[in-house]
Parts: C-alpha cells; structure tokens; sequence
C-alpha cells in the first residue's frame, strides 16, 4: 500500500470544520496505527497563538468530538506532539515564507496542502504558496465545497487552482463520498450479478433519495442564506449519490475511470424547465415547531436572519437520467433540515412481477425494495416476499427485510468516519473518492438550469413547520405517480 508519509499543512486550523471533523479524523488515523510516525501537521490560522495554547486546543477538541474510550492517551501524547503552528494572514504572501522554512525538514515527503477555508480564499492561497517557493512537483490540495455559487464562479475558483495545481493533485472532498454505505454501493453493484443484471429501467421502476437532517442552521445563516439547500447539498452530495447508483460499471476502479462514468451520468440528467417547477419541483423553508421534543425558530427567526429571505432549507425533486439504462425511471429525491429524524437512505424500487397470482388485496405489496442506508446506522435491506407461516393463511404474503446491519454483522469494527477515510486516501496520493473539476461543473450546470427558472418566477418557498416532512406539495409531488415516499422510520 501507498505510503502515508506526509506533511499536512492545515488552513483553517482553528475553524469550526478543522475542530469538528478534520483532528478527530486525524486522530482516529494515529490510533488505528495508520499516520506514518514521520507525518507531521502544521496548523495555520489567522489567530495568533502560541504552540503550547494550540496544542491545548486541539487537545480539547478531541475531547469533545472523539468518544472518551477512543481517546487512548498515548495515541493522544505522540499525536499531539505532531502539531506545529504558524500565525498567518491567508491574503498576503508576505508571511508564507513560514510554511516554506518548515518544509526545510520535510525531507522529501509531499506536502498535502488542506484549504479548510471560505472557497474565494483558494485562488489567492494557492498563488502565496507557489509564489513563496513552498511547493514541489508532489504537493497535493485539498478543497472543501461549496466549489462557487453556480457554474461561471466554480470555473473561476477552478481556474486559480489550476494556475498552481494540476488536476491529479487536486483533492476536491464530497464527505459523502467517505462514508462506508456510499462506498458500499460500488460493492453491492459490481460485486453481486443478482444486482448487476438487475439494474435498469427493466427491472427498476424508480428511485428515492432522501437527506433529512434535524439540524437547522447551526450558527450559518450568513453562508447558508447566501446557498440554500439546493446549493448546500443537492449540488454536491445527493447528486454524487445519483451518481454512484446511476453510473454504468466502470472499467476498472481507477480514479479516471470511476469519474468517466459519473459525468456520463451528471451530463445525462434531466435540465429543469419552467413548466417542472410547480409540478416536479418544491422548495421549503421552515417555520418555528418541534424537533426532538423541543421547540425551534422558524428559519426566518434565526439568529441573524434577513426576515424577507426566500432561501429554501428543503427541496424536492423528480428527475431523471436520460441513457438507455435508465429511460423512464423517475429519481424522486428530497433534502431539508429541521425534519422529524436524522435519516439518509436510498431505496431502490423494482418493478413488479410481470404476472401477479397471489390474493387481489395483497398486489400493493408486491415488489421488491432495496433500502440503501446511509444514516443513522449504517445498513441494507432488501424487502423480500415470503408465504405467512400458519395453518389458515394459504398463501398469504408477508413482506420482510433481508438484512445487513453493519453493526451487527460486523460487531468489532468500528465505522469509521468520511472524513477519516477520506484524510487517508490524499496522503496516499488516491483520488478516486475525490471529485473532478468536470463533475462539479456539470452538477453546476444542471442546477443553474433550475436556479434560473426560479429566479425568473420569484415565488416564495412554501412553508413547513420544523419537525415535519416538508411542505405538503413535496407529498402531491410523488403521489401524483401513484407512488408514495418510504415510510418505515
Ligand atoms: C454539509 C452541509 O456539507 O453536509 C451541511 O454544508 C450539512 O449543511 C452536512 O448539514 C450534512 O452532513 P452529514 O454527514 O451530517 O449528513
């Protein structure tokens, strides 16, 4: 296996992302014995502080975001002795010489630069680090999205990068591309001939995506006002999901070939146009109600929030994928905070048999279900048909789940988190979890096609109470085909 010898340099050290996924990560990494012992991480923020009150820092982030039985205090004594700091103003290259005096020791390990900064600061970074001679032939970047506000501002952000990175050694991160049931689909699709040779318009009759968070702006309104949910999730995760049960098999799992098939995919969705609006798309916002039994601010009454805005914290959509494999199938897929639960799955729905012999009133159940789900614990189903057992039912269905629950079929292995998988595959130079500057751009194009044709309605979202499902109309959206959003909570 590729080595993980490195030496990270982490903008943003002390930003709420760094703090709340990227050293938890790391951490797990030195645990699990996966940091190479000369991996070194260097922090750089815009505050000022000493080594000692960083490490103390960091040191306390771990101990609110890592469980106290993982928080092993050897793996915790070498970890933070791994740390350095340096002060730094991003948007001048004056002090960038700091970075380039602390790769004097870095021998001649890559350096991974992590840009967990707002995303118009990456241009000017990554020009201060060529400029400062801080980079070699083998650095890498990462970049978090959102990667711009629409095509024309991604293009932009990509360019700069590109000026100083070529594209091998760009990291662009999908966390959901980390998580373990996302890269099972890859498993489960290309491993098993029952779902190999199932998985067309033959055989599959739609497909439902929901993201439901309960979390509602956390602090954000400023970034999320200016994005809203279609940006914020839809744009990025939901559509690499599109992408993975959409996509044809790739040739092999290298990076190129992975993402070949998924821009075929971004390249053949549906564009919006006017006419779908009201019929194929709902936007939502919600107002004040209750979530976990405790009552919320309507998003308009958040802390900061601009009272007029018409930002959608929930959206619902019915589109599709235009190739031959896929002709006709509806992809019905929805995302919101401040819904009831924490829940993201995927379920496949097959058709039904061609004939049906069973009890009349029993048809409704008769098609088979794969559940993919991703949150909140990790698992695939697949609802079967089975006789009902007794002497009096003759030949009474039952459905049922055949099951996967990763954390009882693999009791002993802890899931680890995306971002954890995620930090592994960069320092070993991997991209094929990492997204493409084509991907983004045709995610970007599709959704610009559906932001125009808002703008030119100007019509408010519609409102939904927070601890609920979303507006009313993301139901008709659905049952208007007959069909109806998958309820086993
Ligand atoms: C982030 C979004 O990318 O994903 C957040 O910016 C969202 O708004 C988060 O809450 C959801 O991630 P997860 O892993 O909790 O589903």
């Amino acid at each position: 296996t590729a080595s993980t010898e490195i030496d990270l340099a982490l903008f943003g050290a002390l930003g709420d992302l760094a703090q709340r996924k990227l050293f938890p990560a790391l951490f797990q990494l030195e645990r699990e014995g996966l940091l190479d012992p000369n991996t070194r991480l260097l922090g750089l923020a815009r505050q000022d502080y000493e080594l000692e009150d960083f490490r103390k820092q960091i040191d306390k982030a771990l101990h609110t975001y890592v469980k106290a039985e993982e928080l092993d205090s050897e793996a915790l004594e070498r970890f933070l002795a791994r740390l350095d700091f340096r002060q730094l103003d991003f948007t001048t290259v004056d002090g960038y010489a700091a970075i380039r005096e602390w790769r004097q020791d870095g021998l001649a390990r890559p350096m991974v630069v992590y840009l967990s900064v707002a995303a118009k600061l990456y241009g000017d970074i990554c020009r201060h680090l060529d400029a400062s001679g801080s980079l070699d032939e083998q650095s890498r970047v990462v970049v978090e999205k959102p990667i711009g506000y629409d095509l024309e501002s991604s293009a932009e952000i990509n360019d700069a990068i590109g000026e100083v990175f070529p594209e091998s050694r760009v990291y662009r991160i999908d966390h959901y591309l980390g998580k373990e049931t996302v890269q099972n689909l890859i498993a489960l699709r290309f491993a098993n001939p029952l779902f190999g040779t199932q998985w067309n318009q033959n055989h599959i009759s739609h497909v439902e995506i929901s993201v439901a968070e309960q979390v509602g702006i956390e602090g954000r309104w400023g970034y999320f006002d200016e994005a809203g949910q279609l940006r914020d999730m839809v744009q990025n995760h939901l559509l690499q999901l599109v992408c993975l049960i959409a996509m044809d098999p790739p040739a092999n799992l290298d990076a190129d070939a992975i993402r070949d098939e998924k821009v075929k995919v971004l390249k053949a969705l549906k564009p919006f146009t006017d006419d779908m609006l009201g019929r194929d798309v709902v936007r939502g916002q919600y107002t004040a109600g209750t979530v976990n039994g405790k009552s919320v601010p309507g998003y308009l009454e958040e802390e900061g929030a601009n009272t007029e805005s018409h930002t959608e914290t929930f959206v619902a959509m019915k589109t599709g994928v235009s190739n031959w494999r896929w002709a006709g199938v509806p992809f019905y897929i929805r995302t919101g905070k401040r819904m009831p639960e924490k829940l993201s799955q995927i379920i496949i729905h097959f058709r039904q048999q061609p004939h049906y012999i069973f009890d009349p009133d029993q048809r409704g159940l008769a098609a088979n279900k794969l559940v993919i789900r991703l949150q909140p614990e990790e698992g695939i189903a697949l609802e079967v048909l089975t006789k009902d057992s007794g002497l009096d039912k003759g030949m009474r269905l039952r459905r049922g789940p055949l099951h996967l629950d990763f954390n009882s079929a693999f009791p002993k292995t802890r899931i680890p988190d995306a971002y954890e998988r995620l930090l592994l595959e960069v320092m070993k130079g991997q991209q094929y979890l990492f997204v493409r500057r084509d991907e983004v751009e045709h995610a970007w194009k599709w959704c610009d096609s559906l932001i125009e044709a808002w703008n030119d309605r100007a019509e408010p979202p519609r409102r939904y109470p927070a601890g609920s499902w979303g507006p009313v109309a993301s139901i008709a959206m659905i049952t208007q085909d007959g069909r109806s959003w998958y309820e086993d909570y």
